[in-house]
């Protein structure tokens, strides 16, 4: 099954509060994003944001400039309905991060929670690198989390990578200044324990 079929199949398929990585508010990407000192109109991308609540979160905090990107319309049509109203004021992009065209420097922040680690290929890696470094703006924002080096194997039945803060920070390379990482132990809805690292980085000026 191809990956849009795969994810259109799960959303489609199953609660949004059921899949093994809900959160009820994504509090460490919500306070990690508040740490990085923005405004609040500065441009903050959700990448494969699916179902995630933290733009409803960033949306009541007051941050006005928010955009969510996922492969699957099935994720992003939940997330508008459950969002109502306040939908119309977030731009929703349907597309694959290795592949879509997003514009240049647009972004202040980058967000990733539990999606590059699907990217087993390193062609696909290299193409995600590529748009971070060319749809963040110089000195931009970069917070992306993946399963630890002592994570599962799989997540929705597919295989993933699993790093190290280093190993992390590796992939992206030298334009990317690693500021701090953290750990997450996310409880899933079925109470499992699922490790996992979130690195946050600069992307130099240069
Ligand atoms: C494990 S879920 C995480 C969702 C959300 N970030 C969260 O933390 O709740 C992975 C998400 O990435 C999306 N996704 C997977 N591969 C993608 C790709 N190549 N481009 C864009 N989105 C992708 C999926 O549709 C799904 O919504």
């Amino acid at each position: 099954m191809q990956q849009k079929e795969h994810w259109e199949h799960v959303y489609s398929t199953k609660p949004t509060t059921g899949v093994s990585w809900f959160q009820e508010h994504a509090d460490q990407s919500l306070r990690l994003i508040a740490d990085t000192g923005v405004s609040l109109n500065a441009a903050i991308l959700d990448v494969g944001g699916g179902t995630s609540t933290l733009v409803d979160d960033l949306c009541a905090k007051g941050y006005e400039s928010l955009s969510v990107l996922d492969i699957s319309s099935a994720a992003l049509n939940a997330a508008q309905k459950r969002l109502g109203d306040a939908a119309h004021r977030i731009q929703w992009i349907e597309g694959d991060i290795t592949a879509i065209q997003l514009p240049q420097h647009a972004y202040d922040v980058w967000h990733d929670r539990a999606v590059f680690h699907f990217l087993t290929l390193p062609e696909h890696r290299h193409a995600y690198v590529q748009q971070v470094l060319r749809a963040v703006k110089a000195g931009g924002h970069v917070i992306v989390s993946t399963f630890a080096e002592d994570g599962p194997m799989q997540c929705s039945g597919l295989p993933v990578m699993r790093y190290s803060a280093g190993g992390l920070h590796a992939e992206f390379g030298i334009s990317f200044d690693l500021v701090r990482h953290e750990m997450e132990e996310h409880r899933t809805p079925s109470g499992g324990i699922q490790r996992f690292v979130y690195c946050y980085c600069r992307k130099q000026h240069a």
